[in-house]
């Protein structure tokens, strides 16, 4: 959210003087941009004492501006897009940089009533000021909607506006920046994944976002908090990286593999394990143990290094449930899918040999909502036949290796 409803009482000079000496400080600890906007609304509606305060970023790519809209306390946020070159007040002030103060919103022509009809708010008074970066580009608007005192914005509104405008540029083009680059890495990560994924499967991506999905779900369950369960997220994709050193006779091989063709199919893991190897990026770290470990067994009867147990990375044991239980519910060249009230029995019969029972348990827990994921899939693969009655374990290739 970057809209913040004010029903706060009326501050003190002192008091505002301290919010402001907290602005500065506060925002440039903050780099995740919904929550940077988040806090400058929050202390601009405190600090103005004001009953909206509404933050529009420019959106060059799509020529709009931007803002995210709160209907109501506790109620979902409305993102709401404006034209740049349409003729609202916002929009006016991104293009021209000038200030505008309205004093009768709804009798002003330069008012539109469009946003204030979709959020359930009657704008009254109105100040709009141009969010100015250090070389005077305009990154977006900020605006404030009736002073709690029901008097007009003054002069003293104005300047104070444009200073924490002004204060809050450099925070907000660098959280941008970051958004971006973080943006970009992860669409990175995933093609990367859909390339080394994409020689052998034809559903990559489904399977990628099922494994994501099922891994955070999961990560969630055990306890860990929501950016930890991001990194596991983001990382999963690249679980079966080193698949790309694998000859075309090992990993397109329709049949049964050999022993020999084995131990070459295991290898994947510790070419994944090479090309991860040293990350700097926390993503690419979590990454390195899902590609190198995926194919370790809690009872020490997996690949590559026999470990066993809690030896085993947990972000491994996670990947390791998530992977082979939407490797189960989808056909492949060499098997045909089961149903995953099948896959879910096999999870569950596999605690403490193949999994980790403590996140077997946390399974059970998401399996209504991973049963949600699968009911709009269709089986994938070139026949997406039916499963079978008795599914048989995962053997010698296939699901073992994917
Ligand atoms: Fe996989
Ligand atoms: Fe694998």
């Amino acid at each position: 959210m970057n809209e913040f409803r004010n029903d706060a009482p009326q501050l003190s000079a002192d008091e505002k003087l301290n919010l402001l000496v907290e602005f500065g400080a506060r925002i440039s600890n903050e780099l995740r941009l919904d929550k940077l906007l988040d806090i400058i609304a929050q202390q601009i509606s405190r600090m103005l004492n004001v009953g909206r305060c509404t933050i529009y970023l420019k959106d060059t790519e799509r020529n709009e501006l931007w803002s995210k809209i709160a209907q109501g306390r506790g109620l979902e946020h409305t993102e709401i897009r404006l034209p740049l070159d349409g003729t609202s007040t916002v929009a006016v002030v991104a293009r021209t940089g000038e200030i505008i103060n309205l004093a009768n919103a709804y009798e002003d022509e330069r008012f539109s009533m469009a946003v204030d009809m979709v959020t359930d708010f009657h704008t009254h008074t109105m100040l709009a000021v141009p969010l100015k970066n250090n070389s005077g580009k305009v990154l977006g608007v900020f605006q404030v909607a009736n002073k709690a005192d029901g008097t007009t914005f003054n002069k003293k509104d104005e300047g104070i506006l444009l200073l924490l405008a002004t204060l809050a540029a450099s925070s907000i083009e660098i959280a941008k920046l970051y958004q971006d680059v973080h943006v970009s890495q992860l669409e990175t990560i995933y093609r990367l994944a859909v390339t080394a994924e994409y020689r052998d499967q034809q559903d990559t991506r489904t399977h990628l976002k099922n494994v994501s999905i099922i891994s955070y779900l999961l990560a969630l369950a055990l306890g860990m908090n929501k950016k930890e369960a991001e990194l596991i997220k983001n990382a999963s994709p690249l679980h079966d990286i080193g698949k790309v050193a694998l000859a075309d006779n090992i990993l397109l091989k329709p049949g049964r593999l050999t022993p020999e063709e084995f131990e070459i199919m295991k290898s994947h893991t510790v070419y994944g394990g090479r090309i991860l190897e040293g990350a700097h990026s926390k993503v690419l770290q979590v990454a390195h143990k899902m590609s190198l470990y995926h194919h370790e067994k809690w009872n020490g009867a997996g690949y590559p290094k026999n470990l066993k147990g809690e030896d085993i990375p947990i972000e491994a044991r996670i990947l390791t449930i998530a992977d082979v239980f939407d490797a189960l519910c989808v056909s492949r060249r060499y098997k045909k899918a089961w149903k995953t009230d099948e896959a879910y029995q096999y999870i569950l019969d596999e605690a403490g040999k193949a999994f980790d029972p403590r996140i077997v348990a946390a399974f059970k827990k998401i399996y209504s909502s991973v049963r949600k994921l699968y009911v709009n899939q269709t089986p994938q693969g070139p026949q997406a036949p039916a499963a079978p009655a008795a599914p048989a374990a995962p053997a010698f290739s296939a699901a073992e290796n994917k």
